[in-house]
């Protein structure tokens, strides 16, 4: 659509602004041409003026007016008419009577007074010569030759002027008229003379011959001249349909409204006969500035409307190849482009619906060639992390099977155990109060009292991992359950060398808990930090209030041996530990987890070895109704 459009605006502006061009050059041309026939119809006028001025002015004619003898001169005029091929030429006294006529000298004694060039002659007392309408009368004073080259009858042409007339029978020359002074410069005669333009072509040819060099075009002149006696023309090479000349036809009405009704020149295109021509006319004017007759010339338009055509038809024939080799390069280009963009997008879908064995097949080394590279590295990339989870997730889907397998195996021994165990313990109680303090067997039935003891808590322990009791929730504060937990413990030998210190917030928010579970919770952590202490250290107990997370922090820090790296994702797992057997279980802190997620707190742990290891349960502060709210939610 782009190329179409810019071409289409391209090429009608061009053909335009050349077609413009082309008419404008060629009515430029016309105009100089106009100039060039000018001076030429001027120098058959000037020319004619000299013959009859030279003319006058010879002794010859001169002695015969003075001596009285005109008639004798007769011979000469009338050879100084062929010679100078004038049409007329006459002699007449100081007042217009005619003394001499070359074209009938038996004819003499008429007035010509009302030829305006000889009453401008004989006014001036000097030579005139200028263009002129002579009469039919007048003609015939000189000859029916002249009169019938003068008589023209009209010929009707589409355009041309209407006008009711049929012929013109009057005549246009080119005259001249001259004074003849006697020794004393009086005037004795005048002398006038000059040439018929009806159906002479001289002027007419000369203009062709001279300015347009008699070029063809198609086999009609390409330029031509016209000479028009009003709105007739009278000399003309514009040719009819039958290639005579096209005398007797009128001009049209525009030019002649132009041209001779406000005297203005006519430039422009202008039916001509019966052909458009660019042409150029002006006024003919008498010596008195009327306007008697138009000088045109013109061109055949149909050149240039060739020309035109054939800039036209070459810039179209470029405008055509131009949008057809662009708009099927566009295509491959963009074909290239977007093809592979397709794919990609295609591809991409693919990936994101999980295909991750999706290639892009693009092999081209440009920037899409590139892209599909890094897509397809990228699949691949992705497809290597998806099997590396899969297979993870399956292996720890496996694990926890395998766990929760055994936990529910051990929860089941556990159960079992406990009955049998209770019987142990008890029955094994009562043995030992009911025997004498001296009985030999009493050592080994105090061993089994403390085995059997042993036994018990770790079974209950087991139960109370596997049976996650609901908890008992009420509103409590934590500092309290804390300090509780410090009082039930500090008399027990481990912590008789262990420093307590506590930095207790007074503002706690009460919050909504299971006391005796989260005392568990305390006692396990406290305990553990005696342990790690071996009895012997300081341990820090701390509550805050956390107003961003809105929860209460308890802090356990103690300057027991600390817990190895390797050992500090470890320490929640069930059953693990690092106390001798016989000391400890592994469930403390694995319960204590199950726990605090319970009231969604969490528990976290910093250690360093050799410095000390920091506790940190936080619960979050819930009121009753929230944590009410919660548990119809759950
Ligand atoms: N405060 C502490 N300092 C050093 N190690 C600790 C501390 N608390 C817990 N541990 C480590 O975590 C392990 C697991 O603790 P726990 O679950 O309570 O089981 P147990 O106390 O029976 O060993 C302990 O064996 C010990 O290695
Ligand atoms: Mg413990």
């Amino acid at each position: 659509m782009i190329i179409v459009i810019t071409s289409t605006v391209f090429t009608s502006v061009g053909i335009q602004l050349i077609s413009n061009r082309i008419v404008t050059e060629a009515q430029e041309m016309v105009d100089l041409d106009l100039n060039s026939a000018r001076d030429i119809y001027q120098s058959k006028l000037n020319h004619i003026n000299d013959v009859i001025s030279l003319t006058a002015s010879r002794f010859y004619f001169k002695d015969a007016l003075i001596g009285g003898n005109i008639g004798g001169t007769a011979e000469e005029l009338v050879r100084v008419e062929q010679s100078e091929g004038l049409d007329i030429l006459t002699i007449t006294d100081p007042k217009g009577n005619v003394l001499l006529r070359a074209n009938n000298i038996r004819l003499t004694g008429d007035s010509q007074s009302h030829n305006e060039l000889v009453a401008a002659a004989i006014k001036s007392n000097g030579s005139v010569a200028g263009t002129i309408i002579v009469p039919v009368e007048d003609l015939e004073l000189e000859s029916q030759l002249l009169v019938d080259q003068a008589h023209l009858n009209f010929i009707n042409t589409p355009m041309a002027r209407v006008r009711s007339d049929t012929q013109e029978t009057s005549g246009m020359m080119l005259e001249a008229a001259a004074p003849i002074l006697d020794y004393q410069n009086n005037l004795i005669g005048i002398l006038y003379g000059g040439v018929l333009l009806n159906r002479n072509y001289e002027i007419v040819d000369e203009i062709k011959r001279t300015v347009f060099q008699n070029l063809q075009y198609k086999s009609q002149d390409i330029g031509t001249a016209t000479i028009f006696q009003d709105d007739l023309r009278i000399s003309t090479n514009v040719k009819n349909g039958d290639s005579t000349r096209a005398i007797g036809t009128r001009v049209s009405e525009e030019v002649y409204n132009q041209v001779v009704v406000n005297g203005k020149p006519y430039i422009g295109r202008a039916y001509v006969v019966n052909n458009w021509y660019i042409t150029a006319y002006e006024p003919i004017e008498n010596i008195n500035h009327q306007i008697i007759g138009i000088l045109y010339v013109g061109i055949l338009e149909q050149k240039y409307l060739d020309i035109k055509q054939q800039t036209v038809l070459v810039f179209l024939s470029i405008a055509l190849i131009g949008v057809l080799v662009s708009t099927v390069l566009s295509y491959l280009l963009s074909r290239s482009i977007s093809g592979p963009i397709k794919k990609l997008v295609l591809a991409s879908k693919e990936v994101a619906s999980g295909n991750l064995d999706t290639k892009v097949e693009i092999t081209t080394t440009d920037e899409l060639g590139k892209l599909a590279y890094t897509f397809n590295k990228m699949a691949l990339a992705l497809r290597e992390r998806d099997d590396k989870l899969k297979e993870f997730t399956k292996s720890k889907i496996m694990e926890s099977e395998r766990l929760a397998l055994i936990g529910q195996l051990a929860a089941n021994v556990a159960h079992e155990l406990n009955n049998p165990l209770q019987g142990i313990v008890t029955y094994s109680h009562l043995l030992l109060e009911e025997l004498p303090h001296d009985d030999p067997t009493r050592d080994s039935l105090e061993k089994i009292v403390i085995q059997a003891n042993r036994s018990r808590d770790i079974i209950r322990g087991l139960l109370d991992f596997s049976r996650q009791r609901k908890p008992d929730k009420t509103l409590c504060d934590v500092n309290n359950v804390l300090k509780g937990c410090v009082s039930l413990l500090e008399k027990q030998a481990l912590f008789h060398n262990i420093q307590i210190t506590s930095n207790l917030d007074e503002k706690l928010p009460l919050t909504v808990i299971d006391p005796s579970q989260i005392e568990r919770v305390f006692i396990n952590i406290i305990v553990n930090a005696a342990d790690a202490m071996d009895g012997n250290g300081k341990l820090n107990l701390a509550t805050r209030f956390d107003p961003v997370d809105h929860c209460i922090e308890v802090e356990f820090t103690d300057t027991g041996h600390g817990i190895k790296k390797e050992n500090l994702e470890k320490i929640f797992d069930p059953f693990f530990t690092t106390k001798d057997t016989g000391h400890g279980v592994g469930l403390g802190l694995a319960i204590s987890f199950g726990i605090i997620k319970e009231h969604k707190g969490t528990i976290s742990v910093e250690s360093e070895v050799g410095k000390g290891t920091t506790f940190i349960v936080r619960l979050p502060v819930t009121t009753e109704e929230e944590s009410v709210k919660d548990e119809q939610s759950v």
